[in-house]
Order: C-alpha cells, then structure tokens, then sequence
C-alpha cells in the first residue's frame, strides 16, 4: 500500500489503541505507539499480541516494520503529528466513566503547536470542552484538539476498521479535523464532520440505542414465554422492517462486554448531573440486569433447590471471538448460582485467563465435553462456534441430568429434544 502516509501517534494499546494502529499501518502509516504497561509493551515488540483479537496478531506481523512500540511519548512526539488517544474510561464506583488515564495523557503531552490530540477513547459529552480549558491552564493551548470516537466491535474490529459504517469528526474548524479526514480517505467511509460535543454525544448515543434495542427484544422474548410465542419469529417479523432493521434484535442472556454496560450508565449519569433523568436508560439498565439473573429462575423452575446442583456454563467471554470479560453476562450468572449453592463448572474456548483474573476460584474444565460430565444442566452463555457442533448424544450420555438453557437461542431445539434431553431457550415457545 501507500508507504508515503504521515506517521501517526497511538497512546494505549488495548483493544481499540492495537487495532486502530494496525489498521493505519495497513494502509501505509507508520504508526508510534505507546503504552504505560512496560509487560504490554515488551510483549508487543517481541511480536506477541496481549489481547485475542481474530486477525490481529497475523495483521501485526506483516505490518511489523510500520509499528513501533515504547513506553515513552518522546519518539512519537518526534514523528508524528496525529496523535490518537485510546486509552481506557472504566467506570467509577458511581458510574460515570473514570477519566483518570485521559487526564494523564494530556498531563504528558508536550506543548506545542505542532501536534493534534485526536480523541478515540469514549468520554462523556463535554469532555473535550474541558480538556481544552485544562490545556490552556498548563500552558498548551496551542494543541489541537479532535473527537473522533470509535465504533469498532471486539471480535470483528479489525474489519470493523477498515470497512467503518461512518467516521465521526467533531472539531471546532482549523486544519486539525481536515487532516483526521484526509487520514481516513483510503477508508472511503462516510464521513460526519460535526462540533465536539455532538462527536461525543454520537458515540453515547449509538451504545445507547442499540443497548435499548437488546433489552427490547428480551423484553419482548420475557413476554413471549408467558404468551407461548416464539421471539425468533417475532424478531424476524419486526427486522424485516426496512425502520426497525434485524441487528440487536436477538434476545439472550443480556448485554455485555466493556462499552455497553459503561456508556449507558455513563449516559444516564451525565444527563442526570446536568439535572435531566434519562428514564427510558434506568428501564434499559434494568431489564438488563434482571435478564442476566432469569437463567437462575429457569434453573430454579427446574432443579430446586440448586444447592449441591452441579451447573455447566458453556462460555465465560461476553461474546464469542474475544477473551474480554468486562460485563459479560457469566460472571453475574456464575456468582449467582454460586450464592445459591450450586456447583458451577465452566469452560471458555478464549477466555479463561481472562475470566480468573475476575473470578480466581471459577472451576474451569480443559474443554466442552469435559464440563458437562455429570452436571445436572448445561447452560449456553456464550455461543462460540464449537459449543454449536457438539454431538448432543454424547453431552447427554455424560450428563447426570437433562436440562440444557440455551441462553443465546443458539441452539437447535430439536437435536437436543431428540438427544434425550430438555431444551429451553429465551421466550422460545
Ligand atoms: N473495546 C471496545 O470494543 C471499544 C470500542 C469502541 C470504543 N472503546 C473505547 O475505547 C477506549 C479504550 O478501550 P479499550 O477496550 O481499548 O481499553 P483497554 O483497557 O483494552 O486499553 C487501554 C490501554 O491504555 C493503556 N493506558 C492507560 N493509561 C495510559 C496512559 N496514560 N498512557 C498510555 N497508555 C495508557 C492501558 O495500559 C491499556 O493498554 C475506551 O474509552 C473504550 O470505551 C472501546
């Protein structure tokens, strides 16, 4: 590709900052990263990716001579201009995100009139408003400053960054927001150029939407249980509408991962601060939360009590093709079932390290046909592709029970039924 691009910056190679980052060098940037994470860090230059991310490590290695890795700002601020921030935003203990890696960044970056911050990481509406003031107060003013917030999806990002729905720039004129989009041309994605704050708000606002559309449908599927409907034909039903469209309209176990789960509370916590209460996200929050916890109530239906029950999660990760376990749905379900007393064994293709990191005393078996030995039901968390080949013969020949909860509708009801076995899904009639 085009080796005559100008280098650009990344600070915090995670999931967003190593994609973003490879994906520039792809279309031929050399592209300086950095990290605070010295083990991170020595682990990319040996050529090893710290995170599971399909594509990466191969996109990685060919881009190998384009990406340099340091823990120190100094080369990068020597060659590049664009510098993208992608550092983290968790939430605080109150909800609304911690933007303590954010200020640290501008803390250290030099001043100097030569150098946009380009914002990748999520942060709340009216963020870059006030990080432009804290710049002007430590005297570097003269730093430009762009939004550019990021929509890839963990497990397909690296498509998601070269084939972008749209790019978002919201700057406030000068030259800095043109030099984002002339960056992003190769990509030939629409692009929306807008003021910061609506930059920001676009980011918030689409998690939001679509975190409703999730809780939606398994409102709908909850609904369907007690009316004898089936949610996947509903869902097909409502999809084909051409204003309605068929993405998030599979109900499940609820919404994970680390975007969702932060933003709308991130969301919702901003709006309140600013004295409005964003009823429709406490209702979406909510069914979310009480979504994750249904499978014990099914299991309840089924096994009471379940203390002494032996339980089989089939998948940890918040969705297939990651090893990220931030808010994913089995550690609620997981440390529920434990607080009932039953006994849960779980098994994760990708995600286990990352998952004992979070819950060090999860019982984990070395594969699918391991943890479903002698349980008493067998629970689809995550619907990884090898979870939807098991011979279910042989599940239900090592089983000590009969109930299998398919909590992403994953499953064909009708193999497990004529395996022996008793199938339920989320407001499958
Ligand atoms: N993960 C996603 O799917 C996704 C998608 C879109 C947007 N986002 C947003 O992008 C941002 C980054 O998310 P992520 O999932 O990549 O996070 P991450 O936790 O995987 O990575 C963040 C990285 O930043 C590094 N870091 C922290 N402070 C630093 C500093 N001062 N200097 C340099 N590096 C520093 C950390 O060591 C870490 O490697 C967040 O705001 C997130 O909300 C994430």
């Amino acid at each position: 590709m085009n080796g005559t691009r100008k280098p650009i910056g990344v600070i915090g190679t995670g999931y967003v900052g190593l994609v973003t980052a490879v994906g520039f060098a792809e279309i031929g940037c050399e592209v300086y990263c950095v990290d605070i994470d010295p083990a991170k860090i020595a682990m990319l230059e040996r050529g090893e990716v710290p995170i599971y991310e399909p594509g990466l490590e191969e996109m990685i290695a060919a881009n190998s001579s384009r990406l340099h890795f340091s823990t120190s700002l100094d080369d990068m601020v020597a060659h590049a201009r664009l510098l993208f921030v992608c550092v983290g935003t968790p939430p605080t203990h109150a909800g609304d995100a911690d933007l303590s890696a954010v200020y640290a960044v501008v803390d250290a970056v030099p001043a100097s009139a030569d150098h946009v911050l380009v914002m990748k990481s999520t942060v709340p509406c009216g963020t870059g408003r006030t990080l432009k003031r804290v710049l002007a107060e430590q005297g570097k003013g003269s730093l430009a400053y762009v939004s550019c917030p990021e929509f890839l999806k963990e497990g397909s990002a690296i498509d998601d960054f070269l084939h972008p729905d749209r790019v978002v720039i919201g700057d406030e004129g000068g030259v800095a927001g043109d030099e984002v989009e002339a960056l992003y041309a190769p990509l030939r994605a629409p692009i929306v150029r807008t003021d910061i704050a609506s930059a920001e708000m676009i980011k918030l606002a689409a998690n939001a939407f679509l975190a409703t559309k999730i809780s939606f449908i398994n409102e709908i599927a909850n609904v369907c249980e007690e009316l004898d409907a089936n949610v996947i034909d509903v869902a097909e039903g409502i999809g084909l509408d051409h204003r309605i469209g068929p993405k998030f309209l599979q109900a499940g176990v609820g919404y994970g991962g680390s975007c969702f789960t932060k933003d709308v509370s991130a969301l919702k916590l901003l709006a309140a601060n600013s004295g409005y209460h964003f009823q429709l996200l406490s209702s979406v929050i909510e069914v979310n939360e009480l979504q994750k916890r249904r499978v014990v109530a099914k299991l309840q239906r089924h096994l009471d009590p379940l203390a002494g029950k032996r339980i089989a999660l089939l998948g940890l990760a918040f969705k297939p093709n990651t090893d990220d376990m931030r808010g994913a749905s089995s550690l609620v379900l997981a440390s529920r079932l434990e607080a009932e007393g039953a006994l849960v064994r779980t098994y994760d293709p990708i995600a286990e390290t990352e998952a004992l990191k979070v819950m060090p005393k999860l019982d984990c078996a070395d594969s699918a046909q391991d943890v479903v030995v002698d349980a008493d039901a067998v629970v689809l968390v995550t619907e990884w592709p090898e979870f939807l080949e098991l011979d279910w013969s042989t599940v239900a020949g090592a089983m000590r029970g009969k109930l299998v909860i398919d909590g992403r509708n994953a499953l064909d009801p009708e193999i497990i039924r004529a395996a022996g076995l008793v199938y339920e899904g989320i407001g499958r009639a």
